[in-house]
């Protein structure tokens, strides 16, 4: 006879109040309605309100995509009370980008947060997960409960994540999708859903899609003169995609998946530039204005443990009197102390260089752009961005919108002998773009060789400008600057 375990005491049931499951779906209706930080704007409220299967978005920059999916997540979750995911095309812009909006805009009393797997449970019942499609078949397992999935930046999102991963979840479930995003050229899923969308063939009675330029966001402030200040900082097709958000063909861009960089914050300290962290690295990149309409620009990077580089600084100025250049560049310098600083000797860079050199004692690497050096420069700045090794600063940032101009801007273009020329557009700047390539450079180094070295000069200035231009040095107007006839006309 089995023993009753700790003897023979009973326990009273424990009276539940009749209408318990009542007052806690009560609770969770009323959790519902969430009482958001901010509210659509209508263009938004009627794609989140549409009721189509397949919804495809093209909308300019800061058309307000991200908080649209974050919004149409939570929404969409709580009234199916389902799982919706929401997706962006890399881990730091799923983090940086729809994550972060997620968590800035939902009040807190409407969610409980899981940090390690991007996860918020609602508290009016539905569940919104955060992922990234770069290991789009992790997310194969995470689809218990699906509901309906939204990618944010979707037009940077390849073909294979959606085919062979998404849609088949979404079959399994009759689930939805919200594909968001600025075009990316005529190809690629995200097009071809945009398409469909607009067919009005009975087959593609499922699809939707709209577009809409970055000005038919009534919350941006100064829309116009923005727009005007945009339209000229890049060339047409450039602000075709970007702004009036058209699906135009190949714009014989450099730097693909810019748009996926944009992850790091300027910080700044008291004195108006960001407190060095002690132990980091980070390295600088030059580039001079060559004429009058040029600009000096300086780009601090700080290479990171998994070997990001992350913007921490970037300043540019216009022609100024001579010394001054020199006194902000040292000033940048002299408070980064970085491993290596890289400069373009073109021009009067040389000259700059060497001049911070003896009044400093700042040592400047040299990089001499040709042709044949130019290219490889140019595609190594390329793979830090396609490989997503970079983060910039957004362009809401003043300065981070002329950079990520810059480089969608910038073009490769060949010649009549078939060599690849790399350049602005006739009328544009490339100054951030070449900063930034030899910020590049400086950290990263040249491929095969090239070692990082400190950005002291060791010993004596004089024998290092020796060295550097086969010249003694000379003494004019109480500083040192190299002698010799290439600097005669100079001095
Ligand atoms: N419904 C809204 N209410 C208030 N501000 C909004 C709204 N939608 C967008 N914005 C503003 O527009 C900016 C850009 O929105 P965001 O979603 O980041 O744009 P996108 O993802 O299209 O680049 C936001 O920083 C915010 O200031
Ligand atoms: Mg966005």
């Amino acid at each position: 006879m089995p023993r009753k375990r700790g003897g023979a005491r009973s326990i009273a049931p424990v009276q539940l109040p009749a209408n318990l499951f009542a007052q806690a779906e009560e609770r969770r209706e009323a959790a519902r309605h969430v009482d958001w930080k901010f509210s659509l704007y209508p263009a938004q409220q009627e794609i989140e309100a549409d009721a189509h299967r397949f919804k495809t978005v093209c909308n300019g920059r800061r058309w307000g995509k991200s908080f649209l999916a974050s919004h149409a997540a939570v929404e969409r979750a709580n009234a199916e009370q389902g799982l919706v995911m929401l997706t962006a095309p890399t881990y730091k812009t799923a983090k940086n980008g729809v994550w972060a909006h997620l968590l800035n805009n939902l009040p807190a009393q409407y969610r409980a947060v899981h940090q390690s797997d991007m996860t918020v449970e609602l508290t009016g019942g539905g569940r919104v997960l955060v992922g990234s499609l770069d290991q789009a078949d992790n997310l194969r397992g995470a689809g218990t409960g699906l509901v309906g999935i939204i990618v944010d930046e979707a037009a940077f999102v390849p073909d294979y994540a959606v085919e062979n991963v998404l849609r088949p979840m979404l079959m399994d479930c009759n689930g939805w999708l919200l594909a968001i995003s600025t075009p990316k050229g005529r190809r690629g899923w995200f097009y071809r859903y945009w398409l469909r969308g607009q067919s009005g063939d009975v087959q593609d009675a499922a699809y939707r899609s709209w577009s809409m330029p970055t000005w038919t966001n009534p919350t941006l402030p100064n829309i116009e003169a923005e727009i005007d200040d945009l339209r000229n900082s890049m060339p047409e097709n450039v602000f075709q995609q970007e702004i009036a958000a058209a699906f135009v063909d190949d714009v014989g861009q450099v730097f693909r998946d810019v748009q996926l960089c944009e992850l790091a914050k300027r910080q700044v300290g008291k004195d108006g530039l960001p407190v060095p962290i002690p132990g980091a690295d980070y390295y600088v990149g030059i580039d001079f204005a060559r004429s009058g309409s040029d600009y000096t620009v300086i780009t601090v990077l700080e290479k990171l443990d998994d070997g990001t580089l992350s913007l921490v600084w970037l300043d540019r100025w216009g022609r100024i009197p001579d010394e001054e250049p020199i006194n902000r560049l040292a000033r940048v310098i002299l408070h980064f102390q970085p491993r290596r600083s890289i400069g373009e000797e073109n021009s009067f860079g040389g000259v700059y260089m060497a001049w911070m050199a003896s009044k400093y004692h700042i040592k400047v690497d040299l990089f001499n752009t040709t042709g044949q050096s130019k290219e490889p420069l140019v595609q190594q700045l390329a793979a830090a961005i396609e490989f997503h090794r970079l983060d910039l600063w957004p362009e809401s940032d003043p300065l981070g919108k002329v950079l990520v101009n810059e480089l969608l801007s910038y073009e490769r273009q060949e010649t009549a002998e078939g060599h690849a020329t790399y350049s602005a557009p006739v009328g544009y700047h490339d100054d951030c773009v070449m900063s930034l390539c030899m910020a590049v450079r400086a950290a990263e180094g040249e491929l095969g060789g090239d070692a990082v070295v400190g950005g002291h000069i060791e010993g004596s200035v004089e024998d290092w400008m020796l060295q550097r231009w086969e010249a003694p040095a000379v003494e004019r107007g109480g500083v040192l600057v190299p002698g010799g006839a290439r600097f005669g006309r100079r001095w």
